[in-house]
């Protein structure tokens, strides 16, 4: 597999963390010092899907090929107006490609569970090319009057085209179920025979135990990749961290003794986007020639499942 394209699209409004200390009980300086993020993106008047086809859109262009080479579309997504038909359905309409299509909830993982996929069909021959889409509207899943995680997320949307190559160096995932930790259910239609009430609850999060588990998977993670490819932290041009809290990529990094040029983020100015994170630093970094042929990239994420993945990918 390799990356030949990549693209994302941002929602237009910025929200400040001084714009959240009108209505909470917060602070530019509490959100600053414990999370790094200085502003987040909101969905406001354009959509979810309008930010997924853009996206696309890009990394099409970027790749040099029509949507009309699609062989498939996975959608990395938890949260979108419809429950069906799949997110990525709607994107292939966007876009004009008639290839199948199916949406992923592997949270904020979902971007490295989406390769894995995608790699799979490579390798055996039943694609081409696959378009990866994260798109993610996390800002819609939180109470916005509970301070511990509305200030945490913003909205985005990135794509990816892969193709085959040789370039993914190697892949993990694991999962553990730790639901309390990190959830989120939404309410269902009444049904007349269904006594039991629903949970009907926004964001539910244990932000220390997430904390400790993403630090833990993650250095674990990178770990197992740097070995399966036979390489070392050195070795690697750039660690791609899921941009959740900056406390966690210092101490990934602080762990493998790596400088902070090697931790590239953004999420000072976007916010934990879920699986949407990792997807958008990439598409930044490589429109501004920061990535170069034989660099190699080590991505890692983690979140709600507890889900966590891993690869190494050769630019
Ligand atoms: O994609 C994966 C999803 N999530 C994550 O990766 C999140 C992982 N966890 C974290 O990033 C951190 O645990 C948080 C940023 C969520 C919280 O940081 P913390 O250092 O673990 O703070 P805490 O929850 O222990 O809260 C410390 C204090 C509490 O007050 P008291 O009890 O000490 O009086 C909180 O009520 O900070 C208070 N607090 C806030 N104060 C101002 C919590 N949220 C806020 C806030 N503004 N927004």
């Amino acid at each position: 597999m390799k990356i030949i394209g990549t693209g994302s699209a941002m929602p237009s409004m910025s929200v400040t963390n001084d714009m959240l200390s009108q209505f909470l009980d917060t602070s530019d300086d509490w959100i600053t010092t414990r999370t790094g993020i200085k502003q987040r993106r909101i969905i406001t008047n354009e959509t979810l899907k309008d930010l997924a086809v853009t996206a696309s859109q890009k990394a099409l262009d970027n790749a040099g090929i029509a949507a009309t080479d699609l062989d498939f579309i996975l959608c990395s997504n938890v949260i979108n107006n419809y429950v069906t038909p799949a997110l990525s359905c709607i994107i292939q309409g966007g876009i004009d490609a008639t290839c199948p299509c199916i949406d992923l909830n592997g949270a904020c993982s979902g971007f490295i569970y989406a390769l894995d996929i995608a790699s799979a069909y490579l390798e055996t021959g039943r694609a081409e090319n696959v378009l990866i889409v994260c798109a993610e509207q996390p800002t819609r899943l939180v109470n916005w009057s509970e301070r511990n995680t509305c200030v945490l997320f913003g909205d985005g949307a990135a794509a990816v085209v892969v193709s085959k190559g040789d370039n993914l160096k190697s892949l993990l995932l694991t999962t553990q179920c730790k639901v309390d930790a990190l959830y989120y259910q939404r309410k269902m239609e009444f049904n007349p025979y269904v006594r039991q009430s629903d949970g009907d609850m926004p964001l539910v999060m244990n932000g220390k135990d997430v904390f400790k588990l993403a630090v833990s998977s993650s250095i674990s993670d990178i770990k197992t990749v740097l070995a399966k490819a036979e390489l070392d932290e050195n070795d690697i041009s750039y660690f791609l961290l899921h941009q959740a809290n900056m406390r966690i990529l210092d101490s990934i990094k602080d762990y493998f003794k790596q400088t902070e040029e090697k931790f590239p983020h953004n999420i000072e100015k976007y916010g934990n986007t879920s699986s949407a994170s990792i997807p958008i630093l990439l598409d930044e970094m490589n429109g501004n020639n920061q990535l170069h042929k034989g660099d190699y990239l080590l991505l890692s994420a983690f979140g709600a499942g507890f889900t966590s993945g891993a690869c190494i990918i050769q630019w």
